[in-house]
């Protein structure tokens, strides 16, 4: 037997200011099997993490609810640890980032990098908010774009015209925190020679430490040449302050990594078989790795590791990079009731139906993964119920009744526990590559083949003919065996069916070793049903509950939520009008035949309606929210079927379909109740 190995893993900090969402879980679910994974085989495996604690976003949060940040961060761990718990993370450490672990940690590194002549000083410029007497990070300044002129944009970036911009090129700016009108100013600032490990990181990004996806894109930045980064804020910031410099704190991004450290400093001091420096001294053996998400790969990728070289601390073995969550095929949507926070997912389903379906989609590379609520009813209860459990349920009652629930010695068909031992490697390996859909697809055929086999035996049947009792005892005792070692291959997915699994098999915590033995001649324990199927009722509640949650934060201003991830954006009511000017517009049912791309256009789509006896052209800027137009085929809308045609430069559009949304991928088209037929008059 080798050595174990000695392995810490981390997953990204959550921030402190908003509760966990699916896509979230995505990240955690995926770091979690893969340290239950090593664990399992022996390997001693240490999972850290913490709350990501600081920045002027968490303090502004903590000002609105009239509380101090340090109360906020205290109410925001305490839900997400119950989250990550009841989703079964088994996080060795859960810590936070304001912590006095990483305090010492971030004044050490910085002090360490400085003195090796890492960084530099100078002034800069910036907005500043004369009235919260502070200054501002592009996204708490909105104004009108200097390109197509739409109002209330973000300091760095249009949504409407995807320009990208210095926020000193906004027209008219204005304060996102207070409304006051900006004004330029000076002050200090701290920054990191990202460029003085150009090199390091040119060798280190190509060393197999990413996956090659990333280690390209990486490459681009690299080629276009490193900048120094800004590690400095000036007060009021949450954070901590540097050292030497009264006035000046790191930016949240400093000591949100070396959060990890502390994560695990604050670890050792109570599990004194652990050494801090063997973890992350330079000459350390044990390995590293960081699992992430793509928006933030090149705090990982490049900081990071620099930061690390700079202080003379060892790099990590790999950073493990996941795409986003999609739900059913579109970005999380608070409006259609996609945006389910864990608690939420957690009041209406078990934990390990989302863990299974996110394994069984989950590969090693960046692809987004796209959790289709009615496939992951249907493969759920297809291969967890109707396979896996489904060879206990089937096998344990003939035990009971007809053996007093004792297996019985032998071995009813070599060649199938031939098959499950000789799969058991690729199935590792599959773990190990993080490819987890591929060690699903092996186990799912060991499930598949096991019940082939016993319904090629039937000992239904058997059972009811003389003589047979010998045979059907042996032929359910290898089918109770070939469940033990399904749920040993599925452990790390898994780890309350297996825990339920052990109780009825009446064995000590299975590990992956164990799935080269089997039962003999052993006693169980009484059946009680594993796993129950996913009830679609219970999605669709769960739907419906995260659309009420949107209801209940509409005034919510957290930052959790990526942007254009479903805030709502509220937008003022029109003048009134009379009821003739109302009368007046001829609102239609109308059919749509066939939504296609036009060619050229980058908002538009086409659409040939039917409003009863005639047909219409009608071009729609709802192209981002319909990537896809033939979804839109066979729906019913509503149109505005008196608007005087309008010639574009594609044709004549020929009417107007009716859809709400702030625009961009959250555009939502209006339908009828189901009954409505084409060309009737809604009134
Ligand atoms: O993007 C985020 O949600 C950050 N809070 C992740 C931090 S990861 C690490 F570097 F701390
Ligand atoms: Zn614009």
């Amino acid at each position: 037997m080798s050595e174990p190995r000695k392995i810490l893993v981390t997953s990204a900090l959550p921030y402190a200011n908003g509760s966990i969402h699916l896509g979230h879980m995505l990240e955690y679910i995926q770091t979690d099997m893969w340290v239950r994974f090593q664990k399992h085989r022996g390997n001693q495996c240490i999972y850290v993490c913490a709350d990501d604690a600081h920045g002027s976003a968490i303090m502004l949060r903590a000002e609105k609810e009239g509380i101090t940040p340090e109360q906020l961060i205290a109410n925001v761990q305490a839900e997400h640890s119950a989250d990550f718990a009841e989703f079964l993370v088994d996080f060795d450490n859960f810590h936070s980032t304001h912590s006095e672990e990483n305090r010492e940690l971030s004044s050490q590194i910085y002090l360490k990098l400085r003195d090796a002549g890492h960084i530099a000083q100078r002034s800069i410029t910036q907005y500043f908010d004369p009235e919260k007497k502070m200054f501002l990070a592009d996204r708490f300044i909105k104004g009108t774009c200097p390109k197509c002129g739409t109002e209330d944009q973000y300091g760095d970036n249009c949504e409407k015209c995807g320009a990208t911009y210095a926020p000193t090129d906004l027209k008219d700016p204005k304060s996102a925190i207070s409304g006051a009108t900006p004004v330029l100013k000076d002050s200090q600032h701290f920054f990191f020679k990202l460029p003085d490990f150009q090199e390091m990181l040119q060798a280190w990004t190509r060393s197999g430490t990413l996956q090659d996806a990333v280690a390209n894109k990486i490459a681009e930045w690299l080629d276009a040449g490193l900048q120094q980064w800004d590690i400095s804020r000036d007060a009021p910031y949450f954070g901590f302050e540097i050292p030497g410099e009264p006035g000046k704190y790191f930016y949240v991004w400093l000591d949100a990594p070396i959060g990890y450290m502390a994560s695990f400093k604050n670890l050792c001091a109570r599990r004194p078989d652990l050494d801090f420096d063997a973890f992350w001294a330079k000459d350390s053996t044990a390995e590293l790795y960081h699992f992430i998400g793509k928006d933030i790969v090149n705090f990982h990728a490049l900081f990071w590791p620099a930061m690390l070289e700079g202080a003379g601390l060892r790099k990590p073995t790999g950073i493990n990079v996941h795409g986003y969550l999609t739900v059913n095929g579109q970005k999380m949507s608070k409006s259609r009731g996609t945006f389910v926070k864990a608690r939420t997912y957690l009041d209406h389903l078990s934990p390990e139906y989302l863990r299974y379906y996110y394994a069984a989609k989950l590969g090693r590379g960046v692809d987004d993964l796209d959790l289709n609520l009615e496939d992951f009813v249907q493969k759920v209860n297809s291969d967890l119920v109707g396979k896996v459990v489904n060879i206990a349920s089937r096998c344990a009652g003939f035990i009971q009744k007809g053996n007093a629930g004792v297996l019985v010695a032998g071995n009813a068909a070599p060649e199938l526990t031939d098959a499950f031992l000789a799969a058991a490697p690729s199935i590792a390996d599959a773990y190990e590559a993080r490819d987890f859909a591929r060690a699903m697809r092996e186990i799912m055929g060991l499930a598949d083949r096991a019940n082939a086999w016993i319904a090629d035996k039937a000992p239904w049947s058997l059972n009811k003919q003389e003589g047979k009792h010998d045979e059907v005892q042996a032929i359910c005792a290898l089918g109770i065996n070939l469940f033990r070692q399904l749920v040993i291959f599925l452990k790390p997915v898994l780890p309350l069916l297996a825990a339920d699994a052990e109780a009825f098999l009446n064995v000590a915590p299975l590990t992956w070793n164990d799935h080269a033995t089997l039962l003999s001649n052993h006693q169980l324990n009484e059946f009680k049903p594993l796993m129950t199927r996913i009830d679609p009722v219970k999605v669709q509640a769960m739907t419906d509950a995260s659309k009420e949650d949107l209801t209940a934060s509409a005034t919510d201003t957290g930052e959790t939520a990526p942007a254009g991830n479903g805030e709502l954006v509220k937008e003022p009511l029109s003048p009134e009008i009379e009821f003739d000017a109302f009368a007046a517009v001829d609102l239609r049912v109308a059919l749509i035949l066939k939504a296609e791309h036009v060619e050229g256009a980058d908002k538009l789509l086409r659409l040939t309606l039917d409003i009863g006896d005639e047909q219409r052209n009608v071009f729609s800027g709802i192209k981002s929210a319909y990537p896809d137009p033939s979804k839109l085929n066979g729906r019913l809308t509503m149109m505005i079927a008196n608007l005087k045609p309008r010639k574009m430069k594609f044709g004549i559009s020929e009417g107007m379909v009716m859809a709400a949304g702030p625009g961009g991928e959250e555009i939502y088209l209006l339908s009828p109740d189901s009954g409505a037929k084409p060309g009737q008059r809604i009134k």
